[in-house]
């Protein structure tokens, strides 16, 4: 199978989501690792109840709502390192091995983009700081569409945007509940378990579980 483009999911997958807050951790506190998990699970709630009640608010808005609610439901965690950790979001950390892994591919000719429910301005401060940007074709945001992944508009982004099937994307993410929306959906998905997480949705499987991205290299051209 040769594909016409490789598509990423960001947050977890590209972007380390849990290095704002490991940045700061001496700031926040004691139990900063479970403020930046509550942040993250609570993040995707409202992402997910949000689409569900038809009341789209994008990503950025509802990442500041995640946060005050973690800094609130931990009471050891300092309120005051809100901003400083909301402005370390805005400039995540990408995981090693990703700049070198998407210069590989590009190499292949296929497209290379991002799928995000990151809203536009913050998938371009993140892109900019990981020093990705002229490897990407694309980045699309689910703010065009106003509602967010796994609803079939968003993956239908790309299929809409290439003029392609989606058997010709090939797409990654590390979110298994975002490779059962986009399997749905007809792409050919690869997760990337980068922590070790149990399967789940198993009628809705990947093509193939990698580490990290470099597993992609292997698939050939
Ligand atoms: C994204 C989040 C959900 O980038 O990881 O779409």
């Amino acid at each position: 199978m040769t594909y016409r483009a490789y598509v990423f999911d960001a947050y977890g997958t590209l972007f380390d989501v849990h290095s704002a807050v490991a940045r700061h951790a001496d700031l926040v506190g004691p139990n900063a690792a479970r403020v930046s998990d509550i942040w993250r699970l609570k993040q995707l709630e409202y992402s997910w109840t949000r689409s569900g009640m038809g009341r789209y608010r994008d990503f950025w808005v509802l990442t500041g709502e995640a946060l005050d609610f973690a800094l609130s439901a931990v009471p050891e965690a300092n309120a005051a390192v809100r901003e400083t950790l909301m402005q370390a979001y805005a400039t995540l950390d990408c995981y090693a091995e990703v700049p070198g892994a998407l210069e590989m591919l590009k190499a292949k000719g296929a497209k290379l983009a991002i799928l995000s429910n990151g809203s536009p301005a913050m998938l371009e401060s993140a892109v900019q700081s990981a020093g990705i940007e002229n490897l990407l074709d694309d980045v699309f945001s689910v703010d065009t569409v106003e509602i967010f992944k796994t609803s079939p508009k968003t993956y239908a982004m790309v299929t809409d945007a290439y003029g392609i099937a989606p058997g010709e994307v090939s797409f990654q993410s590390s979110n298994r509940w975002d490779v059962a929306g986009a399997t749905a959906f007809g792409f050919d998905c690869r997760w990337i378990n980068r922590t070790g997480q149990p399967d789940e949705y198993r009628d809705l499987p990947p093509v193939e579980i990698l580490g990290d991205l470099n597993g992609l290299l292997k698939i050939p051209a």
